[in-house]
C-alpha cells in the first residue's frame, strides 16, 4: 500500500533520553517497533507490523541516502546517518539513526537493527542544506540518473570541511 500524506511544516522533536528503536527481516519488514517508535511514527502496533521501514520516509529525504545504506549494510557494515522522517500526520522528526545487519551462525543476515536518538542541532543545520541540494539534483537528473547525479554531493559534500560524511556523521 502507497501512503498518501502530505507533508507539513510542524517539527516533532526528540527528547535527550529517547531511543527509537526497530527490527526487520532480511527484506526490510519491520517485525519490532517500541513505543518510542510508535510515538513518533503515530502509527500502532499493527499497523507497522509486517509492513516496510518506508511507511516513515519523508520526500525531503534524498534517494541516494538509502542507497549508501543499504550498500553499506549488504556489505555487513553498520551505518550510521542522519534521516528525516515522516509521521502518520505528515509532520516530521530528525533522527541520528545506527543500523546494522544481524546475523545467524553461518553469517548470513537475517534481518536489522535500528536504534536512532536525538540529534544534534548544528548536525542537523549542517545536513539539511546538503539533503536539499542533493534532492533537487535528483529530481532535475530523473529517476533513472538520479542516484548518480546525488551521490557526488553525499560523498564530496562536506569536502569544504575537509570531512567525508561518514566522517562528519561520526565526529559528534
Ligand atoms: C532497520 C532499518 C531501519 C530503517 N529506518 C528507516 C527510517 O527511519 N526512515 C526511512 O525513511 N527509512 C528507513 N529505512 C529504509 C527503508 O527501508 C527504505 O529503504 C527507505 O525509506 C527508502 O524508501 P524507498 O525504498 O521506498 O525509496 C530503514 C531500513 C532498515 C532495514
Amino acid at each position: 500500500m502507497k501512503h498518501r500524506i502530505t507533508p507539513i511544516d510542524r517539527e516533532r522533536v526528540m527528547r535527550e533520553e529517547d531511543f527509537i528503536v526497530s527490527k526487520t527481516d532480511a527484506k526490510g519488514r519491520i517485525t519490532y517497533a517500541n513505543r518510542i517508535f510508535m510515538e513518533f511514527a503515530g502509527y500502532s502496533e499493527p499497523e507497522l507490523l509486517g509492513g516496510q521501514h518506508n511507511i516513515v520516509r519523508h520526500p525531503d529525504m534524498p534517494r541516494s541516502v538509502f542507497k549508501f545504506m543499504w550498500e553499506t549494510l549488504q556489505a555487513g557494515q553498520e551505518f550510521f546517518g542522519y534521516v528525516k522522517n515522516m509521521a502518520s500526520d505528515g509532520s516530521f522528526y530528525w533522527v541520528f539513526a545506527n543500523v546494522t545487519p544481524t546475523r545467524n551462525e553461518r553469517g548470513e543476515t537475517v534481518g536489522y537493527y535500528s536504534v536512532r536518538r536525538k540529534p544534534r542541532l548544528d548536525a542537523v543545520a549542517a545536513i539539511a542544506p546538503v539533503y536539499a541540494q542533493m534532492l533537487a539534483k535528483e529530481q532535475q537528473a530523473g529517476p533513472k540518473q538520479a542516484i548518480a547525479a546525488s551521490r557526488g554531493i553525499l560523498e564530496h559534500g562536506f569536502q569544504s570541511r575537509g570531512v567525508t560524511y561518514e566522517e562528519f556523521v561520526l565526529a559528534l
